[in-house]
């Protein structure tokens, strides 16, 4: 038993911030953010559950499914609209979808988290169809005034639907951690907004992909030159080459939507990976890596071999 792909979504918000708008109001400039980052703009606005829901939706239309024949939905955000109940009791009653439904916070990992948790859950038969979503509204958490976090981050989700599968699936390896040691250097307390160490963030972000990522390919016996393309966490262009040019993947094979949208947390893994498939980066059979680190710190990684269209043919 296993888990395929069978159907993708991803929903923005309509409002795009551009590093010229943050230009006005912050003691910053669009060639420093640029140079820096690699965002040019970010969307603003929604709740998680009004992007969840969107992204959800178009998702299961994707994969030609009726909403009540999900059996368990995951929703992977950092960003819940309240403390109780979950975000993801709204998009499930929203959406109707059946069966039951839970969020998931491992931050800027999250989707990896919420991919294997799903493929465990598939494979052991516990869920037959399920709905992974990654969906945040950082806007609400970031301090407007803060030049260092500001200029960063941004709103968005993607989803995808998972069948259980009578083959091996799709996931060949994965890899989960935490140091929670770290937990400091990347935080919101309740109510407040994101308060960062960037260097610090950077520092680690890099080591923990890499070594992630590095584990990953080893379980399944698979060398980096084989790997067709990687969706790594979209939190800075420099972060992911670094990360690339440290596991020996060619820059070019990376997938990348952050210059559009800024660090989505999240969201930001399945936002990339939609994108790529829309701009046709994916043939069956191919081996697609992804990877992500973030607040806790936490890491993932996740490979997976792509079928085109997921549905059985
Ligand atoms: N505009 C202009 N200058 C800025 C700025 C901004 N938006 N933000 C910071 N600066 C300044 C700093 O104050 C510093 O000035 P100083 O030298 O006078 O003290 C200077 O730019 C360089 O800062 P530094 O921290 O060395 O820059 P950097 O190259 O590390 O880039 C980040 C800063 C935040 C972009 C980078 O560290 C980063 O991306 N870190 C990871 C953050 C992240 O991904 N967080 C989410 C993880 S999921």
């Amino acid at each position: 038993m296993g888990a395929r792909i069978r159907g993708w979504g991803t929903a923005l918000p309509t409002e795009i911030v551009t590093n010229a708008d943050l230009e006005k109001t912050l003691d910053t400039s669009d060639a420093w953010i640029l140079a820096r980052t690699g965002i040019r703009e970010r969307r603003i606005g929604s709740s998680t559950a009004e992007l969840a829901i969107a992204a959800g939706r178009s998702a299961l239309a994707h994969a030609g499914v009726e909403a009540d024949s999900v059996d368990l939905t995951i929703l992977c955000t950092t960003t819940p609209d309240d403390s109780v109940p979950a975000t993801s009791a709204h998009v499930h009653d929203a959406l109707g979808l059946g069966g039951g439904a839970f969020d998931l916070n491992a931050a800027c990992a999250g989707f990896v988290y919420g991919l294997v948790t799903a493929d465990a859950l598939l494979s052991s038969g516990t869920a037959s169809r399920m709905l992974l979503i990654g969906a945040e509204t950082l806007s609400r958490i970031t301090d407007w005034t803060d030049r260092n976090t500001a200029v960063l981050f941004g709103d968005g989700a993607g989803a995808l639907v998972l069948d259980r599968t009578a083959d091996e699936g799709q996931l060949l390896a994965s890899d989960l951690g935490l140091d929670g040691s770290a937990r400091h250097v990347l935080r919101a307390p309740i109510g407040g907004a994101i308060q960062m160490d960037g260097r610090e963030v950077f520092r680690r972000a890099v080591r923990a992909m890499v070594d992630s990522a590095t584990r990953t390919l080893q379980r399944a016996k698979v060398r980096p030159d084989q790997v067709a393309l990687v969706v790594p966490h979209q939190a800075n262009i420099r972060i992911i080459q670094a990360a690339c040019d440290r596991l020996g993947i060619d820059r070019s094979r990376a997938a990348t939507v952050l210059d559009r949208t800024g660090n989505t947390s999240s969201a930001s893994i399945p936002l990339a990976l939609v994108d790529a498939i829309h701009k046709d980066r994916l043939e069956t059979g191919d081996l697609v890596l992804l990877t992500g680190f973030g607040a806790g710190m936490t890491w993932g990684s996740a490979l997976i071999r792509w079928h085109a269209e997921g549905t059985d043919q």
